[in-house]
């Protein structure tokens, strides 16, 4: 059996273009999805999360924004050279995506049903019958008390948690290998967030559907993944097994992460957030984007620009900071 992973990104570079000049975004990244994983993508608003998740999906708006350099392979497919009639098949049948408020991605107008069974339709070709039967199962699988019944109503008759079971339900119909979603849980209240959140491991391992959720709270990461990159400002700073991040932590920025990360148990609100913000794409010429927020900062860190080393010791951990040099560089 070959492990080849189901999402290969290399060296993505998505940018904008604006009157000032080129705007990086996402600035060389490179991860991978294995079949089946859950990985987790962390980072502050604004570190480009959202620029790496639209650019696999190739929906990115261009202009302004153009994916100026690396690969994005799914099954070995290279996506950045698919031509958007292949994307059209891709999305939703290989691929699929979920967002942080499913009423902006549900057409007021037309009934949970409707909706369903087009997506459905439009990817297999199987008739109206089969396809609302297929319809009230995922909605059943999703955990949707009276799926006959949702089938045939509005997205405002249902609550925020219940139109987010729908619109897992729709990006799963067609069974893709890879789900992208893009902080679906952000929008809810606690106690629903976790029940997405257990939902959505638990139809990982029922489909075997590989999920790439991406988050700014390292909480919900601990909830679900099995391996996280974390990113600030268009860089992947940190990647490492879910385990490992938490106990070994390397990158000052995810050192702070973690200190801002609220202690439930003790229901305390947030009481620690790192000072200062993420930079705008671009504006840091030389040296690491994050040494004006960093309290470890040296001279040299303002200079060079660090690449990625692997951890001394640790295994599949990288980092992006000269403080652990020592293991060696892995890429640049
Ligand atoms: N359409 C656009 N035009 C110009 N710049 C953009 C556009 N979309 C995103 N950017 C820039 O790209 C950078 C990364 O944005 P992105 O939306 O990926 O952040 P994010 O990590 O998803 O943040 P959040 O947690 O707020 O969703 C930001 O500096 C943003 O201003
Ligand atoms: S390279 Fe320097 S500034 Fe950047 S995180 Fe490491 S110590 Fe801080
Ligand atoms: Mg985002």
């Amino acid at each position: 059996m070959t492990n080849a992973p189901v999402l290969d990104v290399k060296q993505l570079r998505t940018s904008f273009f604006s009157e000032d000049g080129e705007i990086p975004a996402v600035d060389e990244v490179s991860f991978s999805v294995n079949k089946g994983e859950i990985l987790g993508i962390v980072g502050e608003s604004g570190c480009g999360k959202s620029v790496t998740s639209l650019s696999i999906m190739k929906l990115i708006p261009q202009p302004p924004g153009k994916i100026v350099g690396g690969e994005i392979l799914l099954n070995g497919e290279n996506l950045v050279a698919s031509s958007e009639k292949r994307m059209r098949e891709i999305r939703g049948n290989e691929v699929a995506m979920i967002f942080q408020e499913p009423m902006t991605s549900l057409n007021p107008l037309f009934t949970i049903g409707n909706q369903l069974i087009e997506g459905i339709k439009i990817h297999t070709k199987i008739g109206k019958k089969e396809a609302f039967q297929q319809a009230v199962d995922m909605l059943k699988l999703v955990g949707l008390p009276r799926a006959e019944q949702i089938m045939n109503d509005y997205p405002h008759q249902l609550s925020g948690g219940m139109r987010q079971r729908v619109m897992i339900a729709m990006a799963l119909s067609c069974h893709p290998k890879l789900l992208i979603a893009d902080e679906p849980t952000t929008a809810l209240d606690v106690t629903i967030q976790a029940q997405i959140l257990s939902l959505m491991k638990d139809l990982n391992e029922k489909l075997d559907t590989a999920i790439v959720l991406i988050t700014h709270d390292l909480g919900v990461v601990a909830e679900v993944c099995e391996r996280v990159i974390v990113m600030y400002a268009g860089k992947v700073v940190e990647e490492a097994p879910v385990m490992e991040i938490f106990k070994n932590p390397k990158h000052p920025y995810t050192l702070g992460l973690l200190q801002s990360v609220p202690d439930v148990r003790e229901n305390k609100e947030r009481l620690y957030s790192i000072p200062g913000n993420v930079p705008k794409p671009g504006s840091i010429k030389t040296g690491c984007r994050f040494a004006a927020r960093c309290e470890f900062v040296h001279d040299r860190c303002l200079t060079d620009n660090p690449p990625l080393y692997k951890v001394n010791g640790a295994e599949e951990h990288t980092v992006r900071c000269f403080l652990h040099e020592q293991g060696g560089a892995v890429s640049g």
